[in-house]
């Protein structure tokens, strides 16, 4: 398949500064004159960022890594996991037509997309909110035929279970990924042959589908507000979040030599203008404040936070992570900050609102005990 760039390409493109904060985290990963290795995880985050990559994306990644610009351009149109042209709104749906799925249904899936997003894929269909493709395994072979949409697969699919996802996607919902047939998880059809007892209390969904539907992200473009534990080798991703209005650290490759493979000096540059926000697919979650943060335990000493009902070892190391050492720190905390930890706690997200860590917090502060 010839990858090209699209032909109708933005004047621009620009990182959110959440997102600037994480590409130069992960250029510390690499030695010095080595950060041209960053180019596949900081293509990727301009991806999530804008759903495809354009031209003035790629060539603004390869000045952030002092590469020339064609260096950075055969990496992306090598790899097929890079999208050269724009993907619907909503949704692109990657319809694996590999041995197992196509087997088992994925001409059926391939005839929805056909007739309810374009007849082509890669083409937006009429409204704008939707994009198809065909892939190849996917590794989800066993619950076959399935698809994969922005982060999360839909299982053991028919077309009238997919024709019925996009409507949903299309009116604004998240449908439930996972298996659609009913089945938990890679089992055999006919339901467990094998370790059948001790299930009663399992989730409803399997592990995968309960983290998608809690983290409910499955379809949302990264701005980088979500994700604050950026760097945790560096402590320069998480502490630089929210300080979009400071300066930017000099790029690594600024105005340094590189290597001998072709690469040639450049200084790094980023004039481009910011790119207008997208409208936003689902209603967009309050972003909040991020409370104040100290870079340490007050007289080297935090309070036990785990005596806070809900907090154990692994919340208070992320709550240590993000500066929060004490029932005071806690206790001070306004809504707008409540809604900031709350999305910020990877894999705990709104634990304090639902464990009432303030009220527990301002109790503990002045020395009483909780309930926990
Ligand atoms: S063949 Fe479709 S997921 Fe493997």
């Amino acid at each position: 398949m010839l990858r090209r760039l699209h032909p109708d390409q933005p004047d621009s493109f620009a990182f959110t500064p959440a997102n600037l904060d994480w590409a130069q985290a992960q250029i510390t990963k690499y030695p010095a004159g080595r950060q041209a290795s960053a180019i596949i995880p900081l293509l990727w985050r301009a991806q999530e960022q804008e759903g495809w990559l354009s031209r003035p994306a790629i060539e603004y990644v390869a000045d952030m890594l002092g590469m020339a610009h064609i260096r950075a351009l055969e990496v992306a149109t090598f790899y097929f996991m890079f999208q050269l042209q724009p993907v619907g709104s909503v949704a692109h749906v990657q319809v694996c037509g590999t041995t197992s799925c196509m087997i088992c249904g994925a001409g059926e899936l391939i005839a929805v997309c056909k007739e309810k997003i374009a007849e082509k894929p890669h083409q937006l269909s009429a409204d704008g909110k939707f994009s198809w493709e065909e892939v190849e395994c996917l590794g989800a072979c066993t619950n076959a035929p399935m698809i994969q949409i922005g982060k999360d697969f839909y299982e053991d699919l028919t077309g009238d279970r997919l024709a019925e996802i996009l409507d949903a996607l299309a009116a604004g919902d998240l449908p439930v990924p996972g298996p659609q047939n009913g089945r938990y998880g890679a089992e055999p059809l006919g339901g467990p042959t094998v370790l059948k007892d001790g299930n009663e209390n399992a989730p409803e969904h399997n592990a995968s589908v309960e983290l998608a539907q809690r983290l409910g992200d499955g379809i949302k473009r990264i701005d980088g507000s979500e994700v604050p534990l950026l760097a945790p080798w560096t402590d320069q991703g998480a502490r630089a979040i929210d300080q979009s209005a400071a300066a930017p650290e000099p790029r690594p490759a600024e105005g340094k030599p590189v290597d001998h493979t072709g690469v040639t000096e450049q200084e790094a540059r980023a004039k481009t203008k910011a790119k207008p926000e997208q409208a936003p697919a689902a209603e967009p979650v309050n972003p909040g404040t991020r409370p104040q943060w100290l870079d340490g335990p007050r007289d080297g000493t935090p309070d036990d936070l785990k005596k806070i009902k809900g907090i154990g070892p692994k919340l208070e190391e992320v709550c240590h992570y993000l500066g929060f050492y004490h029932f005071d720190q806690i206790a001070a905390w306004t809504e707008d900050e409540i809604a900031w930890v709350d999305q910020n706690l990877e894999g705990f997200k709104g634990r304090v609102t639902r464990d009432d860590w303030v009220g527990q917090a301002r109790a503990l502060a002045a020395g009483d005990a909780t309930d926990g």
